[in-house]
C-alpha cells in the first residue's frame, strides 16, 4: 500500500503551462514533412503547413515552441530562410544526415506556425557560427515597428506588422555542437552577444542562456556568477538514454525488463539534476528570478531500423509515455525554479507527440500524456505528502509511484499517477486534506497497455490510447486507488 497526502488548500505556486513546451528542429522529417509541406502539396495545409498536424498540436494546447534548433541554431543563418522561397539559399544540414536544407521554412513560416497554434515562440540564435550582428539585427527584424533596414526588410518580404517575440536564446549546447567552448569563455559571450538582444517597443525580451549538459553543475555554477543578472532563464538539457550514448542507446520497442527499469531510473533522475542545479542557481538568485528552462528532454533510442542514423527517428511505446508523466510530476513539484520545458521532439524525432508517413499521421501515447496533463497548465501546485513503497530489480529499488496534484481556477482538483512498475499493481491510499471527506468525488483517465513495448502504427494508431478509469473509489473521506501495471492516471477531483 502507498499512502500519499494531497493537501488541497496548501498551494506551492503556480505550474507555467510552458512546462508543457515543444522543440521542433530542422531535422530529420521534423520541420520538412513533419510540420512543413509547401502550398503546393497534396496534403491539406495552411499556407503550407499540414493540417492535421496543426489541430492535433492545437488539441493538446502547446504553449510555447523551441525554433529552429539544436545543434542546427549555430548554424543557422536566418537571412537565408527569409524573402521569396525560390530564391533562398540552400545549405547543408551538416549536423543531421547531410541533407540539403533549401530554407524554405524560415522566420515567417516559423511565426505563422505559431500565430496558428497560438503559442509563443521560442527561437534560439546562433553564437557559434553567428555573429552579433547577426543576431541582433534577427531580433530587429522581426520586433521592429518603424523605420529601419530590417523593418524595412520585413515589410517588403510581406510582414507589415513586427510579431511578438518573447522568448530568445542565446545559443544551444554551447559546451558541445553549439562551439565546444568552456563555461568562462561562453558566459563572456553571453553577456556581448544579449547586450544587442534589443528590446524594441513594448516587445520584451526574456533571454535565455545555454545552460548545463546534464550534471554540468559546474557549467550553472561560472554561468550564474558571470552573468546571472543578464539573463531572464538558464537551460539544461538532459535525455533518458537507458544505454550508452555512443556505444548502443538501446531499442525504442526491442528491450526486455531490466532495459525498462534502467529507463525508468534513468528518468527518475531529472529530480536529482533539478536539485543540484537550482542549489546553485539559488546561491545567485535566492529569489528564484531566473527561470530553469530545460528545452531538451525526453528518450533518445537508437534509430529505427533501415531508417537515416542523421534523422533521430524512433517510435514511441507506452514506455515513453511513463517517462513522460514521471517528468511532469517532477517538473510540476520543483514549478518554483521550472518555468519552460520542450521535449524533444514534436514530430517524427526522439520522443515525438506524432509521427507521419507521407499523408498519414498518428499519434503516440506520449501525446496523450501532453493531452491527460494539460489540465494542470497554469493551475495552483499543491503541497503532497508521500510515502511510496519501491520497485526493486537486481538489488536497486526505485519508488513505484510517482504523483503530483494541482488546483485549477474552478477549484478543481488534478491528480497525476504513474506507476512505473512494469508487472506489479499499486493500490494508493489518497488522502484529500481540505476537502469535505462526505462529498468527495473522483473520476479519471488512464493510459496503460498489456505488453512493455505496446505502441501505436499507421495500421493500428488507437493501440495505446487513453481510457476512462474506474479504479478510484472514495470510502469515508479516502480515495483509494487501483493502478495496474504500466500506468499513468490523471484524476479530476469535486
Ligand atoms: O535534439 C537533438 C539534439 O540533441 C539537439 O540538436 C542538440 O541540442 C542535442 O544534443
Amino acid at each position: 500500500m502507498h499512502n500519499v497526502i494531497v493537501n488541497t488548500d496548501i498551494s506551492k505556486g503556480k505550474i507555467n503551462k510552458n512546462i508543457y513546451g515543444h522543440f521542433a528542429e530542422h531535422l530529420g522529417r521534423c520541420i520538412y514533412e513533419g510540420i512543413w509541406v509547401g502550398e503546393d502539396s497534396p496534403i491539406p495545409n495552411t499556407k503550407g503547413i499540414r493540417n492535421d498536424v496543426l489541430a492535433a498540436l492545437k488539441n493538446i494546447k502547446v504553449p510555447v515552441l523551441r525554433w529552429p534548433g539544436g545543434c542546427f541554431a549555430d548554424e543557422y543563418h536566418w537571412k537565408d530562410g527569409v524573402g521569396p522561397r525560390e530564391g533562398r539559399k540552400r545549405m547543408v544540414n551538416t549536423h543531421w544526415g547531410g541533407v540539403v536544407e533549401n530554407n524554405h521554412f524560415g522566420t515567417h513560416e516559423f511565426l505563422l506556425l505559431c500565430e496558428l497554434l497560438e503559442c509563443e515562440p521560442y527561437i534560439c540564435g546562433n553564437v557559434g557560427s553567428g555573429t552579433v550582428q547577426e543576431m541582433s539585427e534577427w531580433v530587429e527584424y522581426m520586433t521592429f515597428d518603424g523605420e529601419s533596414p530590417m523593418a524595412n526588410w520585413r515589410k517588403e518580404n510581406g510582414r507589415e506588422q513586427p510579431w511578438k517575440l518573447k522568448y530568445f536564446g542565446v545559443g544551444n549546447e554551447n559546451w558541445g555542437c553549439g562551439g565546444n567552448m568552456r563555461p568562462e569563455y561562453y558566459a563572456d559571450l553571453y553577456r556581448r552577444f544579449q547586450t544587442y538582444v534589443r528590446n524594441y517597443g513594448d516587445n520584451k525580451i526574456y533571454k535565455i542562456a545555454g545552460g548545463a549538459n546534464v550534471d554540468d553543475y559546474n557549467w550553472t555554477e561560472v554561468l550564474m556568477k558571470n552573468a546571472g543578472w543578464l539573463m531572464d532563464g538558464l537551460s539544461l538539457h538532459y535525455y533518458t538514454i537507458p544505454g550508452d550514448f555512443w556505444l548502443g542507446k538501446g531499442s525504442a520497442l526491442d528491450f526486455e525488463e531490466g532495459e525498462w527499469f534502467i529507463t525508468m531510473k534513468k528518468a527518475l533522475h531529472m529530480d536529482e539534476l533539478i536539485t543540484k542545479h537550482s542549489t546553485i542557481m539559488d546561491k545567485y538568485d535566492p529569489e528564484k528570478r531566473v527561470g530553469m528552462i530545460i528545452d531538451e528532454w525526453g528518450t533518445w533510442f537508437d534509430v529505427e531500423p533501415g531508417t537515416n542514423p542523421g534523422f533521430l527517428y524512433q517510435q514511441n511505446s507506452i514506455r515513453d509515455a511513463l517517462v513522460a508523466g514521471v517528468h511532469f510530476n517532477i517538473f510540476h513539484n520543483h514549478a518554483d525554479r521550472v518555468q519552460m520545458t520542450n521535449i524533444a521532439q514534436t514530430v517524427n524525432v526522439l520522443q515525438a507527440m506524432i509521427l507521419t508517413e507521407g499523408e498519414k499521421m498518428i499519434l503516440t501515447p506520449t501525446y496523450h500524456v501532453f493531452d491527460m496533463f494539460k489540465v494542470h497548465q497554469e493551475a495552483e501546485v499543491l503541497a503532497v505528502e508521500s510515502a511510496v513503497g519501491s520497485y526493486e530489480m537486481g538489488g536497486e529499488a526505485l519508488p513505484q509511484v510517482t504523483v503530483s496534484a494541482s488546483k485549477d481556477a474552478e477549484g478543481k482538483v488534478h491528480v497525476s499517477l504513474v506507476n512505473i512498475d512494469h508487472a506489479g499493481e499499486a493500490e494508493i491510499s489518497l488522502d484529500l486534506r481540505g476537502f469535505a471527506a462526505e462529498s468527495v468525488q473522483a473520476s479519471g483517465t488512464i493510459l496503460t497497455a498489456d505488453r512493455m513495448n505496446a505502441h501505436n502504427t499507421f495500421e493500428q494508431p488507437d493501440a495505446v490510447a487513453p481510457k476512462s478509469f474506474d479504479g478510484a473509489n472514495v470510502e469515508g473521506g479516502r480515495l483509494s486507488v487501483k493502478l495496474p501495471p504500466m500506468s499513468v492516471v490523471t484524476l479530476v477531483i469535486h
